[in-house]
């Protein structure tokens, strides 16, 4: 028998999937389970963007292989997405590479970046894929704790000066999966001028930016002057423009960042499907108003689940941006029994927020990617349960 290699005896199959296959065996049940575990978005992008990939994909031409750069249209999109939504002015020829979704590009960097032995600055909770990334590239992950009191921003006083020194990497990410917080510019600021200091490469990833209510504004990184000599920015369609299946995402830097992932990726995959590309192209440059309606529609089912909450007791903080509530738990329960007993005799399912780190016990994850409906039979729901479960605390 020929045995798996060291390196993955211990990786763990992503939660999602461990999830996934619960709920199939449930719902072949019979049972009639509510999915806001995953952050899986459930409207479809406008149809100018699906157009242009069916047009697209009956020219006879568009079948090969593309470059690993992807074609300069897209490039060019990428970099007027930025200068819209950020103010922020990029060469496409040398600062944007696409990626096949920005879960490619966060796991692939460490391999392109970080040495057996590396330390790498990981939020706690967070994203799996920095860790995931990081272990498998034989990296040191040193995780951070993302705290209510400092309204789930990275205390670096309190990490110690010879690991500040040591990182090579820091992984951030606001608006933040899981806990729907947002970071100011100024946080940013103090972001860049200690990298200057320590020499860290920082990898924002922007997954969420566009996702925001209330009129705020989410930040790129590279808004702040300075920024693209320590940073490389992750940022997806997957969110912004409802498109998580169709896997287009870009690393967005200065070109000696982007040179070794490039490298990197020749060797890994063959480019994209060019109809998907120019759909992509389109989804940035055209019209961008129907944004602001989605938006609005997840905010509607914010409020909605938000006020049952509420109800019951349970004081989740009412999120600005992202997809998510991030919800504390009652006392006395932890987050996994407590999402197993939810998924159990509520039919929902939502995500502990140990999946994202030990700091994330305590919480739960509420992904807001259902109908209005949904929503609210989930949210009413889980209102039946609690008083239950506050009876029952393990
Ligand atoms: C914080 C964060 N980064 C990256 C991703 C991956 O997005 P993509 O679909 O571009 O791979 C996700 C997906 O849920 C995410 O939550």
């Amino acid at each position: 028998m020929t045995r798996i290699a060291e390196r993955l005896a211990n990786y763990k199959l992503h939660y999602f999937a461990r999830i996934g296959a619960r709920i199939s065996a449930m719902q072949a049940d019979g049972q009639d389970i509510i999915r806001l575990d995953e952050g899986a978005p459930d409207l479809p992008p406008p149809d100018f963007v699906i157009d242009r990939l069916t047009s697209a994909a009956r020219r006879p031409s568009t079948h090969s292989y593309q470059p690993h750069r992807g074609t300069s249209g897209l490039r060019a999109a990428w970099a007027v997405m930025y200068e819209r939504s950020y103010q922020v002015k990029l060469n496409p020829e040398t600062d944007v590479l696409p990626l096949m979704g920005s879960k490619e590009g966060i796991f692939h960097l460490p391999f392109a970046f970080v040495n057996p032995g590396d330390i790498v600055l990981i939020p706690d909770p967070g994203y799996i894929t920095y860790t995931r990334g990081t272990l498998l590239a034989q990296g040191v992950p040193y995780y951070i704790p993302l705290e209510q009191k400092n309204q789930f921003l990275p205390d670096f006083s309190r990490i110690p000066e010879a690991i500040l020194r040591e990182a090579k990497i820091l992984w951030l990410n606001y608006p933040n999966n899981p806990t729907a917080a947002m970071a100011p510019l100024s946080f940013f600021e103090e972001v860049v001028s200690l990298a200057h200091k320590y020499g860290w490469l920082v990898c924002h990833d922007a997954a969420y930016t566009q996702v925001t209510f209330n009129e705020v504004h989410a930040p790129s990184i590279h808004q702040v002057p300075g920024a693209k000599d320590v940073a490389l920015e992750f940022n997806t369609l997957s969110k912004s423009h409802n498109m998580a299946g169709w896997r287009v995402a870009a690393v967005i830097g200065r070109s000696e960042f982007i040179q070794p992932f490039y490298t990197l990726k020749t060797n890994v995959d063959s480019g994209h499907f060019l109809p998907v590309l120019e759909a992509a192209e389109t989804a940035m440059t055209g019209d961008q108003s129907w944004i602001r309606a989605r938006n609005q529609i997840y905010r509607e089912r914010r409020d909605i689940f938000i006020q049952r909450l509420h109800e019951i007791g349970l004081h989740a903080e009412t999120p600005d941006a992202s997809l998510y509530i991030w919800c504390p738990i009652l006392p006395g329960w932890t987050s996994e029994i407590f999402c197993t007993a939810l998924l159990e005799e509520a039919q929902v399912s939502l995500t502990p927020g140990t999946v994202f780190g030990n700091f994330g016990e305590g919480y739960i994850r509420i992904s807001l990617t259902a109908s209005n409906d949904r929503i609210q039979e989930a949210a009413d729901r889980i209102a039946r349960v609690v008083p239950v479960l506050r009876e029952r605390a393990v």
